[in-house]
């Protein structure tokens, strides 16, 4: 375990004591270790990745990584770590998980995971020509050309073990549901757009377990009618959370989680683990002072009705005073605090899952 004693205690008093034992050890079970992580998706899971090609879905200009190692822009849609940087954290890999598009990467960090996904992606190709992100087949791509660079310097079977303990984690389909649905409505409705949807998750996990993979977690969609930015345009004068996008995210998510569970039954070398990304957001959203916020219908920037990308930047839009009180950083986006809160919800039923 590279994580230090320090940060695993500070960890756990952080994370509750449900979640690890009184000696201070990590969430894992005790004779198992986690490789390295890999994570495919969208903005919430993006490392900085859109840094380095053509897309106007950026955030490596602060405020963006304001809380990141002293003030660092990184290309995270937060103002600190990411889900997958405390997910590294929290099964003992790493303290910050890389981009894989990052130039800078030696064979030791792709050793321990990177991270493919990229702001804007989703399963349905059209959704990248309407967001400009990278699309989880391109993202499919990335992976296996990053299998390539992995076996450069280490034998082959030291490879395979790296990706046969790693984790893989997807958070993907929000796009899909949110901005490609609405103008795919004369071709699908919500119910056979969710569906097919869930086809192509499906398809991804199949692709990554015959690559290799072994133990994958896949999120839920988002309660997608309570982001700020979907308030702001359909929530009224009381910014309510919106019903009809909720109610495709729930469908959504209990097709994908009766089909994740069929499909892990059908290869019982594999752990999957569906992640209820949407209930346990809500729980936060309907007890926000329960978690410490103030703050769960607005994000920390700007007026936080809105801004995300480049309408949050340092000159329109100031940030709020305190970070802390609040659960969304953007109009689309947690902050840090709340990537970590709804990690404590989610962690235990996952590693109970995956070992
Ligand atoms: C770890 O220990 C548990 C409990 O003894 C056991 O069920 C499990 O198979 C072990 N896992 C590995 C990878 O050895
Ligand atoms: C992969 O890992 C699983 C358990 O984590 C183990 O049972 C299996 O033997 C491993 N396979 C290879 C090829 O190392
Ligand atoms: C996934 O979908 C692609 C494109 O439709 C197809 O070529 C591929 O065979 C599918 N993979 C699996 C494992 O079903």
């Amino acid at each position: 375990m590279r994580l230090s004693i320090v940060k695993v205690i500070l960890f756990c008093v952080y994370a509750s004591v449900l979640l690890c034992g009184s000696d201070g050890s990590t969430v894992l079970p005790k004779n198992v270790s986690v490789s390295a992580i890999l994570v495919f998706g969208d903005s919430s899971v993006d490392q900085g990745n859109n840094n380095y090609y053509n897309t106007w879905g950026k955030a490596n200009f602060l405020p963006y990584g304001e809380d990141f190692m002293g003030g660092i822009p990184t290309g995270r849609f937060t103002n600190g770590k990411t889900m997958p940087d405390l997910l590294a954290e929290a099964f003992g890999v790493k303290d910050y998980l890389p981009a894989s598009l990052d130039p800078l990467l030696k064979d030791k960090d792709l050793q321990t995971g990177v991270s493919f996904a990229s702001g804007g992606s989703g399963f349905d190709p059209q959704t990248t020509k309407i967001t400009s992100g990278l699309s989880m087949s391109v993202q499919l791509d990335m992976f296996k050309q990053y299998l390539g660079k992995l076996k450069r310097n280490i034998e082959e079977e030291v490879a395979d073990n790296i990706i046969n303990n790693s984790i893989a984690v997807i958070v993907a389909g929000n796009n899909d549901l949110l901005f490609t649905l609405p103008v795919r409505r004369l071709q699908y409705d919500a119910a056979s757009y969710a569906n097919m949807i869930v086809n192509m998750v499906l398809n991804f996990t199949q692709e990554i377990y015959t690559l290799g993979v072994r133990r994958i977690v896949v999120f839920s969609a988002f309660p997608l009618g309570c982001v700020p930015a979907v308030r702001t345009v359909g929530g009224g004068l009381g910014r309510s959370c919106v019903d009809k996008e909720n109610n495709v995210a729930q469908l959504f998510n209990n097709v994908l989680k009766h089909k994740l569970q069929i499909w892990g039954t059908s290869y019982p070398q594999s752990r999957v683990a569906f992640v209820d990304y949407y209930n346990s957001v809500m729980s936060i959203i309907e007890n926000p002072h329960k978690y410490g916020f103030d703050v769960v219908d607005r994000g920390c920037c700007g007026t936080g009705e809105l801004e995300a990308t480049y309408l949050c930047n340092k000159l329109t839009a100031p940030t709020c005073p305190d970070r802390s009180k609040y659960f969304f950083w953007d109009g689309f986006h947690l902050t840090e605090k709340g990537n970590s809160i709804v990690l404590n919800h989610i962690l235990q039923d996952m590693v109970n899952t995956l070992f």
